[in-house]
Parts: structure tokens; sequence; C-alpha cells
């Protein structure tokens, strides 16, 4: 099933799935927030979620938590079950942004079956084929954005000292909140992360590409060149 082409009003488009692939960094959680923004759809950032279950000492975020620390995934059946439940609520109705998932094949092919089933209110959601844009970024950028990441515990809010560094140092422009530094950002995790990236993440652009899916943003551009690319190839994807 085709996209339908853009609404007048992009918060009544049924945008279905869309999936931003990319290395830790890349820039899915900054795109995530504007697309969410533009259609009123929910981003389903899988780090996002993990993260608050480990803030809320659950029992999934205590299994997490360590793997989190060191850089690595958290095991696929653990990761699968959270996002049945998140992408079980009526707000995934018209569509959503998965933002750090899938991470693995396993994850991808999970998703694909979940997918298949009838299972949103509105049916033209479970047939649409998740469109998935994989934000390319080379390396030494990569590091720079992580190394240089800050953002705001109380409004999500993501700033960088490097690129967009909040008006007063450490101090979110928003609602004053003192921001903060991701505990996974340390040189010595980055590292890591990047590792677990090439060898369990990167394998999954193929498997979109074998299925005719994949679409790529030149992500090391500014942040609204990168934000036209992507609502871009939301729009007209399917037609590219
Ligand atoms: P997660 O939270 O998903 O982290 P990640 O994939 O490593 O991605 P990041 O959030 O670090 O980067 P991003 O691409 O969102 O970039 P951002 O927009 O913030 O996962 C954390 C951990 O949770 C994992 O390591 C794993 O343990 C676990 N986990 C999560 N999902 C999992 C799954 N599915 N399976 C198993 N385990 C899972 O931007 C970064 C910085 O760059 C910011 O400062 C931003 O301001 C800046 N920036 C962004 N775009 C630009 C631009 N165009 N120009 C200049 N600066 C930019």
């Amino acid at each position: 099933m085709e996209r339908q082409e853009l609404a007048a009003d992009p918060k009544a488009q049924t945008v279905g799935p869309v999936i931003l692939l990319g290395a830790p960094g890349a820039g899915k959680g900054t795109q995530a927030k504007l697309i969410a923004q533009r259609y009123g759809i929910p981003q389903i950032s899988t780090g996002d979620l993990l993260r608050d279950h480990v803030t809320r000492g659950t029992e999934l975020g205590r299994k997490a938590k360590a793997v989190m620390e060191r850089g690595e995934l958290v095991p696929d059946n653990l990761v699968c079950d959270m996002v049945a439940e998140r992408l079980n609520r009526p707000d995934c109705g018209r569509g959503f942004i998965l933002d750090g998932f899938p991470r693995t094949v396993a994850q991808a092919q999970w998703l694909d079956q979940f997918l298949t089933g009838n299972l949103f209110e509105n049916k033209a959601v479970s047939k649409i084929r998740p469109l998935v844009i994989n934000i390319a970024v080379g390396y030494n950028q990569l590091w720079k954005r992580l190394t240089g990441r800050r953002s705001c515990p109380t409004c999500g809010r993501i700033y960088n000292v490097y690129f967009s560094p909040s008006r007063v140092a450490d101090i979110c422009d928003v609602d004053g909140a003192k921001l903060i530094t991701r505990r996974d950002d340390s040189e010595e995790v980055i590292s890591q992360r990047l590792k677990a990236y090439e060898r369990q993440t990167l394998p999954l652009a193929e498997y979109y590409r074998g299925q005719g899916q994949l679409r790529e943003v030149d992500g090391e551009r500014d942040v609204n060149t990168v934000s036209a690319a992507t609502l871009e190839t939301i729009e007209h994807g399917d037609r590219l």
C-alpha cells in the first residue's frame, strides 16, 4: 500500500511505521522528535524506554542497567516484549517512529511478524510496510556528537556543546533544568557501542535493502537540512 499524498494537515495524515536506523549519535533521536512533532505521532525510543525502566527500578530496568552501562545490547526477547506493550497503545493508530529499534536482524524479523497481524485499530496502518530511513554519518562526526551531547532530564531536549549549545552553559533553554550527560556517553562506553553497532546493527541495512524498504539520508549535514531530507523521504519515499 502506498503512503498517502501529503495531507493539508500533517496531523490528520496516516503516516504508518517509520524506522530510523543509524549508528549511536547519528541523530535518530533528534530527527524522531521533529517527525513526531510534525505528524503528531509517537516517537518510540527503546533507549529512552529502557532508561525509564532503569530509573524506576523495574525488573526489566534491573536486568538492562549493567548491559547498557557496558555499551552492549539488551537481549532481544526483553526489548521485543517492551516494544509490543508500547505498540499496543492507542496512540500508535496513525503511525509511529521507531528510534533505536530494531537493532538486530532477529528484532527486525520479530517486528515483521508483529506488524503482519491486524494489531492496529486503524487497519491502514497494519497494511503499510515500515519505511526504513538510514541516517548515515562518519565515525569522526559520531564521536564529536556523542562526547558533546547534553540533555534535559525534564523536557528531553537534546543539546550539543559543539553544534547546538544551550544559551547558558549546562542549563536547559526551555525549563531551566540542569543538563545531564548520559552515563553511556563516556569514551570507553562509546567505543563499545560503536562496536556493537558494527557487529549487530549494520547487517540490518542489508536486511531492509533486500526487502526494498531502505532509504538513505546523508546525516552529516546540519539538523535542519537532515530534517528536510528525512521529511521528504517520508512523504515521497515509496515513489523514489
Ligand atoms: P539508544 O538510546 O538508542 O542510543 P544509541 O542508538 O546509541 O543512539 P543515541 O541516542 O546515542 O544517538 P542518536 O542517533 O539518537 O543521536 P541524537 O539525536 O541523540 O540506546 C542506548 C542503549 O540502550 C544501547 O546501547 C543498548 O544497551 C540499549 N538499547 C536501546 N535499544 C535497544 C535495542 N533495540 N536492542 C537492544 N538494546 C537496546 O544526537 C546525538 C548528538 O548529536 C546530540 O548532541 C545532538 O544534538 C547532535 N546532533 C544530532 N544531529 C545533528 C546534526 N545533524 N548536526 C550536528 N549535531 C547533531
